[in-house]
């Protein structure tokens, strides 16, 4: 089904900031804001079972949030009437919700794993994605059981796939994240960045006779992609002695077959995906070739069949009982209520180092908008800043703001029960850590219980009033836990895809357009006009800083010439 939107059927769209939900909040914000989560727990022994969901094996506790029942009622009633319902069903529906790009927004087919049909533009998708995963299917069987032959005839050992944004970070957080599960016979690399450092590392180590590249890029025009690419092809045909060996070495992932033909690559080593999957919600299409390729075809469905369950969750469960919606809705309430600025991804678990990561691309590249679907200015702030490192090792750099800063941080913390690797007490350790950081800050320790801890430590007088002011917290720091028995394929399929719903969620309360990114546009055009004077040619930079920084950088660049 395609056509209009819920914003061009509905004769006015919502000013979310005008709403009689907005008024509430706003209003019960002056109430909570003297209130401290501490005292809700008091009053309320059994806050956390109410304040808490199950997933199949996620479970999800809000109740250490600056809310009562009161804040959840309110929140939701601003979530109904931002639409989200209607917006989720447009969404699910195959409506070209992107507006700007005029295009659907489905991600959430490449994961369904039921019958039912997904209609964009009068027709099923569902055919054409179940063919693309048979075809992955087909591949990375082949890589994995050594069928698959390099130039030389020999096995492929190493995978480098190279793209970025979207199609870098997604694959490798969920490589990263399920490494556990990959063979210790096949290695995989990932290039990005355009310093030559990142791709040059890594043809250093792997070798041309067994490397196989896998060139992810949706647009196929990207300039850090192309570049690394063709360096990596010169590279290996030098090495080979033969342009035949391209075929053997390199497949690519794409919207643009045409593109990729003309890069050389043939059409039958392309695996294609759709322009209704956003770059950063693509790690569910062929995109995540190089996790297929890294953990097998039979994982990465499994990842694909934890995002669908919580593509079912989002879809059927009542607004104050969906995890997505309410994590959503919690970060609204921070942002626009409390002043929040940033918001922290904090996973107890080494294996998922690149989720903030990730998320900071999810997030940000879609909610990072400033005008709302009709073009008008927001009058409000929408997308947080999204950061964050694994504990325990934030605890040791930058937890100390956290517990005694000025500024609010609504904090996410994630830990599986059972670790990949269980030695010894690590992870008992790990969850004391996981438990103790987010009830330290909740409960903060007033002065008074530092002056007794002081007092008891026998110090007195003047020095314990002032050690008591240095080693008191004022807790209330608002986090969410999410609480797994173990971070296996389908949990991750499950929580990434919950967190790619609360951007939706947010992104509809804000209404913006959470799946363009004009952003990024503006810079990508400037380094393309600057390249030629970069490169010595003619033309001037249109600010003075920057003439400036050109011409020192070409002093730089002579003074560095031998004579
Ligand atoms: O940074 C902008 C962006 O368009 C991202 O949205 C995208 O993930 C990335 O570039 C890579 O794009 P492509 O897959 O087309 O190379």
């Amino acid at each position: 089904m395609s056509g209009a939107s819920p914003s061009r059927t509905d004769s006015k769209p919502v000013v979310i900031d005008e709403t009689e939900a907005w008024a509430a909040l706003a209003e019960h914000q002056r109430q909570m804001a003297a209130v401290h989560v501490r005292d809700l727990f008091d009053a309320d022994p059994v806050r956390a079972t109410r304040m808490a969901i199950s997933l199949n094996d996620l479970y999800f506790d809000y109740s250490k949030h600056r809310v009562t029942d009161r804040t959840m009622e309110l929140l939701v009633d601003l979530a109904r009437q931002a639409g989200v319902e209607r917006w989720r069903a447009a969404m699910f529906g195959g409506e070209h919700i992107n507006i700007t790009e005029d295009r659907a927004v489905l991600h959430v087919a490449l994961r369904n794993r039921s019958a039912t049909p997904v209609i964009v533009d009068g027709h099923d998708v569902m055919p054409g994605v179940r063919d693309v995963l048979a075809r992955m299917r087909a591949f990375t069987t082949k890589v994995r059981d050594g069928s698959w032959k390099g130039h030389t005839g020999k096995q492929i050992r190493a995978i480098v796939n190279i793209g970025i944004g979207g199609s870098d970070l997604g694959p490798v957080m969920v490589t990263e994240a399920l490494a556990w599960l990959k063979r210790p016979d096949l290695e995989s690399y990932f290039v990005s960045n355009v310093d030559a450092t990142d791709i040059m590392s890594v043809l250093d180590r792997v070798d041309p006779e067994t490397v196989l590249f896998v060139v992810a890029s949706k647009t196929f025009t990207t300039q850090e992609t192309m570049t690394n690419a063709a360096t990596a092809r010169s590279w290996l045909v030098e090495r080979l002695g033969d342009e035949a060996a391209v075929s053997r070495h390199f497949v690519a992932v794409s919207t643009n077959a045409d593109g990729v033909s003309r890069f050389g690559i043939d059409r039958d080593n392309m695996f294609g995906f759709w322009d209704w999957v956003g770059g950063r919600y693509s790690v569910w299409s062929a995109i995540g070739l190089p996790v297929a390729l890294a953990i097998g075809m039979d994982a990465f469905e499994d990842f694909l069949a934890g995002g669908h369950a919580a593509d079912n969750h989002f879809q059927s469960v009542a607004l104050d009982a969906n995890i997505p919606v309410i994590m959503a809705m919690l970060g609204i309430w921070y942002s626009n209520f409390w002043g929040a600025e940033t918001h922290a991804i904090i996973p107890y678990d080494q294996y998922l180092h690149r989720f903030p990561a990730y998320f900071q691309q999810g997030d940000m590249e879609s909610n990072g908008k400033r005008v709302t679907l009709d073009g008008t200015q927001v009058g409000y702030a929408t997308g947080p800043v999204i950061w964050g490192e694994p504990g325990t090792n934030g605890q040791h750099a930058f937890f100390q703001l956290l517990h005694q800063g000025t500024r609010l941080v609504p904090a996410d913390f994630l830990i599986a029960a059972e670790s990949h690797n269980p030695v010894g007490r690590h992870q008992s350790m790990l969850m004391a850590n996981y438990l103790a950081q987010t009830a330290a800050l909740m409960r903060g320790r007033s002065a008074d219980e530092a002056r007794a801890l002081l007092a008891d430590a026998g110090i007195d007088g003047e020095r314990l009033e002032l050690l008591a002011a240095h080693r008191s917290y004022p807790g209330n720091q608002p986090t969410s836990s999410f609480l797994v028995r173990t971070f296996d394929p389908f949990t991750l399929g499950q929580l990434v895809a919950l967190y790619e719903h609360k951007i939706f969620v947010q992104g509809i309360v804000w209404g913006i357009n959470s799946f363009d990114q004009w952003g990024v546009e503006l810079g990508k055009q400037m380094a393309n006009d600057l390249l030629p004077m970069v490169e010595g040619g003619a033309g001037a930079p249109a600010d003075g800083s920057t003439a400036a920084l050109l011409e020192m950088y070409r002093r730089f660049k002579e003074a560095q010439r031998p004579g």
